[in-house]
């Protein structure tokens, strides 16, 4: 993990998502501005980004375009974390103890979850959605407990990763793929079929409301977060492909929350 005086005062975004999503693949092309084969994450891994020159963040979109400080590079920590089940406690580490943190980034195959099939329905899109569930709920609870230290609000991106396959489902049925799955997450976990992958019990962060989103038994929308200040994105792209990458939406986002 990046330690150093001057770095700890940046601000900061995490990626999280599961395994094969393309998270690393993305540390490495914001890194870098390349590609690299990556392997399978087994521990967290901060560096050191760049915003590029050409992305507007919010406290410079008032400026003129001739301003000389807008050439300056914005710089901030990404830290990636591995998707494996048995190692997202790295991620949900990182957000109950927020180091300047800006906002989140939760990466998901949009090729892996539009393999639906009828009846039995589909694993990845279940991991995923599962995944989503538990950081969400983690992220709302954060929000309850009104903890002196830090704003509470924390806007998440969801980063609908590999739309260079044509398998890929669109950024907006990943939105709704994603939010009905949650639907089904949440009422199985209330029903305590389903146990939370993440041993939320250890976190010590109040147990208030284990309920996501509003009270009722309807469907969950994502704009349901907005109430305890987790505005959620959905936005496309891919990190690779034939006609290279694709990644302005999520700089814009990552822009606009620096
Ligand atoms: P874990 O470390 O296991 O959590 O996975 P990860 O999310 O870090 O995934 P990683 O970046 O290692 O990428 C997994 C695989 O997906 C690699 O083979 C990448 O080359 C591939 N990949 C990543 N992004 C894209 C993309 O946009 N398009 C395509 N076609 N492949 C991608
Ligand atoms: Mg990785």
């Amino acid at each position: 993990i990046y330690r150093s005086a001057s770095s700890s005062t940046l601000p900061s975004f995490l990626l999280v998502g599961p395994s094969g999503s393309g998270k690393t693949s993305l540390l490495t092309l914001f890194e870098r501005g390349g590609h690299a084969e990556t392997r399978t994450s087994q521990a967290p891994l901060t560096v050191e980004v760049s915003l590029p020159v050409t992305t507007t963040t919010a406290s410079s979109q008032y400026r003129s375009a001739n301003d000389p400080s807008n050439q300056i590079h914005k710089k901030f920590l990404l830290a990636d974390t591995p998707g494996h089940g048995k190692l997202r406690h790295h991620a949900f580490d990182s957000v109950i103890k927020p180091q300047n943190l800006k906002g989140i980034i939760f990466m998901v195959d949009a090729a892996d979850i539009s393999t639906s099939s009828s009846g039995t329905g589909n694993e990845a899109l279940w991991q995923a959605a599962e995944y989503l569930h538990d950081l969400l709920l983690l992220l709302q609870k954060r929000a309850n407990t009104k903890s002196p230290r830090g704003p509470t609000e924390l806007p998440v991106l969801v980063a609908a990763n590999k739309l260079d396959l044509f398998t890929a489902l669109p950024a907006p049925l990943v939105k709704a793929a994603l939010e009905s799955e949650i639907t089904n997450v949440r009422s199985l976990r209330t029903k305590g079929l389903l146990d939370s992958g993440i041993g939320m019990n250890d976190l010590d962060i109040g147990d208030e409301k284990e309920w996501l989103g509003d009270g009722g038994e309807g469907k969950f929308d994502f704009t349901q977060m907005d109430e305890v200040n987790v505005s959620v994105t959905v936005a496309g792209g891919n990190v690779l492909g034939a006609d290279g990458p694709d990644v302005k939406q999520w700089w814009d986002w990552i822009g606009s929350n620096i």
